[in-house]
């Protein structure tokens, strides 16, 4: 994945001295959202599904991916229910991954007992905020639990973890853009981008 040209797209006056190269297009994103969406029904839509956002970095594929979700529901003759929670996950202060993994927020977990639970999560880098959370569900009894991921990053940091469900393997550098952030900034940008080093600086906290 070389990704393209910045000036090929429209991107935000704001940012654009702070992104080296555009990875993955807008429009790519949603056409491989799309395709998700069919295969996760494939598996899981025989029962009730409860999609669980982990937030803030998921909530722009999370709508979109429901809306395809939706579409195969309404137009085919099975469906099944498909209900919503939203949690939050911290491990990440600038561009460096923390050990420690904070879970916020969400209904009773008891809630997702019985149900078929869809996680859905924008990246996976280490893997680790995905495995607490994973152990941390296993205890409420879902009857499937599934894990879709937009990107899954290509590092040496990896623990060997990976999603059901992947949308695109991406190069190991920082990622913005599709509500991925770098300390809350890009979350306003359509495409996911390279971030430069100068930004990483300028963004700093
Ligand atoms: P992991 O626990 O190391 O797998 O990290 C996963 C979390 O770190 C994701 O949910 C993201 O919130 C964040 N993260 C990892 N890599 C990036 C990136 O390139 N850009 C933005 N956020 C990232
Ligand atoms: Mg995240």
């Amino acid at each position: 994945m070389k990704g393209h040209e910045l000036d090929l797209f429209c991107v935000p006056r704001h940012y654009e001295n702070d992104l080296d190269k555009v990875i993955i297009p807008h429009g790519l994103i949603m056409d491989r959202t799309e395709r998700l969406a069919r295969d996760i029904i494939r598996d899981m839509g025989g029962h009730h599904i409860v999609a669980l956002c982990v937030l803030k970095g998921g909530y722009k594929f999370f709508a979109d991916l429901l809306d395809y979700i939706k579409v195969l529901n309404q137009n085919s003759d099975k469906s099944v229910p498909l209900t919503v929670d939203f949690i939050r996950v911290k491990s990440y202060c600038n561009d460096q991954s923390t050990n420690s993994v904070k879970v916020i927020g969400g209904d009773e977990l008891s809630n997702l007992s019985g149900k078929n639970v869809l996680i859905v999560e924008d990246i996976v880098e280490t893997g680790r905020t995905m495995q607490t959370l994973l152990s941390l569900l296993s205890e409420c009894n879902p009857k499937m639990v599934k894990v879709v991921s937009l990107l899954v990053k290509r590092t040496p940091r990896s623990s060997g973890y990976r999603p059901d469900y992947i949308g695109f393997e991406v190069p190991d550098s920082f990622l913005v853009g599709y509500a991925l952030d770098y300390n809350e900034y890009f979350r306003d940008l359509s495409h996911i981008c390279i971030l430069n080093d100068q930004a990483k600086e300028k963004y700093k906290v």
